[in-house]
């Protein structure tokens, strides 16, 4: 299988993971939970997990909390700084992961920087609505659907002129693009695992620049007599048993991640992307969305076939990519395909040359269904 949906979720994982998942589903017990040998092993690779963590995205152990997915930070992020009826910007490129929670809490939403790949325009629209009423800003760092890469170190910079919290997703950028919380001074930024880190699904981190609200209440393994949860993180944030299979091969990802060029890794990935989009381009029957700067996610539309038919067709041809709307309707809606979605074709550090030439003449060959 040629797999171009790792926008929805990385498959080929450096071995290692998959290693290290086994390992602790044999050896690693409950960390904090006990002072044997297995509990303390558990304990360490908790500790270098966040540690690793948080040396590749600029912040403090402590500050790195260890979640189900990036919609679980997002949730935290999103709950502990919205109240009802307060007014939030965001960018037109938001995940439902950031809309729904906000829909639900019944903050009025402001819809800012909706064109795709002009980041002037983007800094410009938040600047223009960044009006003393706003009480947050959420703003993605890359597109899921079409992988226009946002100004976040600009937009960070105007949030903190007019000391505005920012909460980042990083879902698409985290493990490719540089994420800096310190650099950002954001106050959240939220990613999966399972993604660009290369970790397995189950698992994600939510980088703390300020104290949650607890999302859910539980054991921690700490200042157990307290019948509320601790103040200090990561235990805020972190209630019940961790997914110990899924952090250790979470640290596996980003251990291979920190051993790998990451400049080198993400300038092939460009290339590829590139000679994606051009060849996309060059086709009569396909509109391909593209433009600079662009991440490692490409969408396109086919004039002859929606868009779930020609990823179907694709997949009958061992190409693995996504369709529809990518849980993005309001993506789909600034880049006016909202109606039919798009085919999304996603890269990872395992794509080959030879797997996009193949893509590329399977699309082509497209062109003759009716
Ligand atoms: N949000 C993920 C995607 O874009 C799941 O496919």
């Amino acid at each position: 299988m040629i797999y171009l949906d790792n926008a929805a979720t990385t498959l080929q994982k450096p071995p290692q993971v998959r290693e290290a998942v086994a390992y602790a589903l044999e050896h690693l017990a409950s960390p904090g939970r006990g002072g044997h040998p297995a509990a303390m092993e558990a304990a360490d690779v908790l500790y270098r997990a966040r540690s690793a963590a948080a040396q590749l995205f600029d912040a403090e152990p402590e500050q790195v909390v260890f979640t189900m997915n990036a919609t679980h930070g997002l949730n935290i992020a999103i709950k502990s700084l919205v109240h009802p009826g307060d007014v939030v910007l965001l960018s037109g490129f938001e995940h439902n992961a950031v809309l729904r929670p906000l829909y639900a809490l019944g903050a009025k939403l402001r819809i800012c920087g909706r064109r795709l790949f002009d980041p002037e325009d983007t800094v410009a629209a938040f600047a223009a609505s960044l009006t003393p009423e706003v009480k947050a800003v959420v703003c993605t760092h890359v597109s899921n659907v079409f992988g226009y890469q946002l100004p976040v170190e600009r937009i960070a910079a105007l949030c903190r002129e007019r000391g505005v919290p920012l909460i980042v997703d990083a879902s698409q950028s985290a493990g490719l693009l540089p994420v800096s919380l310190k650099g950002w001074q954001a106050a959240y930024v939220a990613m999966p695992g399972h993604k660009g880190l290369y970790g397995p699904q189950g698992t994600g981190i939510l980088l703390c620049g300020q104290v949650p609200q607890p999302l859910m209440e539980g054991g921690t393994g700490v200042l157990s007599r307290q019948w509320t949860m601790p103040e200090e993180l990561p235990e805020r944030a972190e209630a019940g048993t961790h997914n110990m299979p899924g952090i250790c091969g979470l640290l596996a990802g980003l251990t291979y991640l920190r051993q790998e060029d990451g400049r080198t890794r993400r300038s092939r990935e460009e290339q590829l992307t590139r000679q994606l989009c051009r060849g996309l381009a060059s086709m009569d029957h396909v509109r391909v969305f593209t433009g600079s700067p662009q991440a490692n996610v490409v969408s396109a539309v086919l004039q002859n076939l929606d868009s779930e038919t020609a990823a179907q067709h694709l997949a009958e041809e061992g190409i693995a990519v996504r369709a529809g709307l990518h849980c993005a309707p309001l993506a789909h809606e600034s880049a006016g395909t909202l109606e039919g979605g798009t085919v999304r074709f996603s890269l990872s550090a395992f794509t080959t040359e030879t797997e996009i030439i193949r893509t590329l003449e399977v699309v082509e060959r497209l062109k003759s269904f009716a």
